[in-house]
This record gives structure tokens, sequence and C-alpha cells, in this order.
């Protein structure tokens, strides 16, 4: 027996003042998009600014649905909107940010394990690392290069090579 232990890496930041101007300006757009996003079931909105390497900026959020699985998160929502209008531009990086109704999230939102796996699925498609950025209401601010720091083991395309 032989054990495995991998490393992750997370940049955590105090305040956005310490942000570059993109990253802040992306982050920004995400806590904007969390406005209109439809959350009648959880009250907890969720908003996600995609920038791209043509420096296109696309914004999503969740939307809900009365049969729950049929919603979609905020990130899924953005990306599949940015790869359907330019599926040859890689993602730079993505800001991703919660609000909700009745609690302050003090703490950076993390992704669920679909939109990571798509996350995975782009990097992949581009051979291009994308950059994820996370925040809650308030609190800190973590940064992550590279999906694999946040889908460890990912399943991609070459799994399925014979
Ligand atoms: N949600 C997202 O939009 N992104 C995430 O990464 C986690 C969860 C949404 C799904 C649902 O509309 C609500 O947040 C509560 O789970």
């Amino acid at each position: 027996m032989k054990k495995i232990i991998l490393k992750i890496s997370i940049d955590e930041y105090d305040s956005v003042n310490e942000l570059n101007n993109d990253d802040r300006q992306l982050l920004e757009q995400a806590q904007k998009a969390t406005d209109t996003a439809y959350a009648p079931y959880s009250q907890y909105r969720v908003g996600a600014a995609v920038l791209l390497e043509n420096n296109v900026t696309i914004t999503g959020n969740n939307q809900e649905n009365a049969a729950y699985p049929s919603g979609l998160c905020a990130e899924r929502v953005a990306i599949f909107y940015a790869s359907s209008q330019y599926p040859d531009v890689p993602i730079k990086s993505i800001a991703i940010t919660a609000r909700a109704n009745n609690f302050r999230i003090n703490s950076p939102i993390t992704p669920c394990g679909s939109c990571r796996q798509v996350m995975a699925e782009l990097e992949n498609r581009h051979k291009n690392k994308i950059k994820v950025i996370l925040m809650g209401e308030t609190g800190k601010i973590q940064i992550i290069y590279g999906i694999e720091n946040i889908l460890p083991l990912t399943f991609d395309g070459d799994n399925l090579k014979k």
C-alpha cells in the first residue's frame, strides 16, 4: 500500500482592495448578476461572471425550478452561454459570489461538483487554465489557479480513450 497525498493551493485575500483591477471588476459583475437570479425556492442568489480571452465578459445567475433538479447553477448558466456564443475562445477567469435573502454569507462560496466538472471540461477543451475568484457577501476572497485545485482526480476525455 502506498498513500498518495495531493496538495491544492488557494490564495486568500482579506479585502477586494488587494485584488487587481480585472479581478475586482469581474467580482463586481458577478455581484451585480445576483440581482437577477431566479431563486424563489432557496432564496440563495448566486452570480457568476466569466472573462474570456477575447476580453468579453458574460454573466449568469442561478435559475431555479419548481421541479428542483431542472434548475441550473449560476456558473453553468454563464459558462454554457459563453461557450455557445464563443466556442473557440478560452475562459480566462470566472468570479462567483452569492447572497442570501435570510442570512449573511461571510465566507467564499465554493462551486458545486457539477460546476467544477464543467469548468474542468472547458480547461481541457481549450488547454487553458481557468482562474477562479470566490467571495461571499462579505469576508475573505479566495483565488484558485487551475481547476485541479478544486477538483483533483478529474474525470476528463482521456478517460474515455482506449
Ligand atoms: N448554486 C449555484 O448557483 N452555484 C453553486 O455553486 C452552488 C449552488 C445555486 C443552486 C440553487 O439555485 C441554489 O444555489 C441553492 O443550492
